[in-house]
């Protein structure tokens, strides 16, 4: 699996962390900076992540900021990518079995390494579930991306 990540300033230092340990576990990655704790524009470092990940030069990919919070927005706007806020293991678990993400952004000014390391191996190795109401709402997303706008029936499960 090769894995995109990035991070602005407020993430530069979890990258770091998050880079040696799973190089070690042998993980692909590929680092797209940013190169130091300088402070740049998170936007163009979540939009290569998410390009490298809609485009199929990555698997999936992961966001480091402050929060997490401006990565994810900016990682939301391309199509094909659904990035995922986490800052919890059960969050982590979710956002692969329910939401399918395929971008992980994490907050480098929020977690501690520790946490931030487990929510990263949850989220790897969490597989989507596959199930059927799944796919019906991952595909009013896409529906709504693509510029339609997905029926929205009262009640279904
Ligand atoms: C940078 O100070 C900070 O705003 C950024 O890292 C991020 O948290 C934005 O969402």
């Amino acid at each position: 699996m090769t894995i995109a990540i990035a991070s602005d300033h407020g993430g530069y230092a979890l990258r770091q962390h998050l880079r040696t340990l799973l190089e070690a576990e042998g993980q692909e990655l590929v680092d797209m900076g940013c190169a130091s704790e300088e402070p740049v524009d998170y936007p163009p470092y979540a939009f290569r992540v998410a390009e490298a990940v809609a485009g199929g030069e990555a698997d999936v990919g992961i966001l480091i900021c402050g929060t997490g919070i401006g990565m994810s927005l900016c990682a939301n706007r391309v199509p094909g990518v659904r990035a995922a806020v986490v800052g919890d293991t059960y969050s982590a678990r979710m956002s692969r079995e329910h939401n399918d993400a395929n971008v992980l952004c994490l907050g480098g000014r929020t977690l501690g390494p520790d946490l931030a390391a487990e929510i990263v191996r949850v989220w790897l190795a969490t597989p989507f579930s596959g199930g059927e109401r799944h796919r019906r709402r991952l595909a009013m997303v896409a529906q709504r991306e693509g510029g339609g706008t997905p029926c929205c029936p009262s009640s279904n499960g």
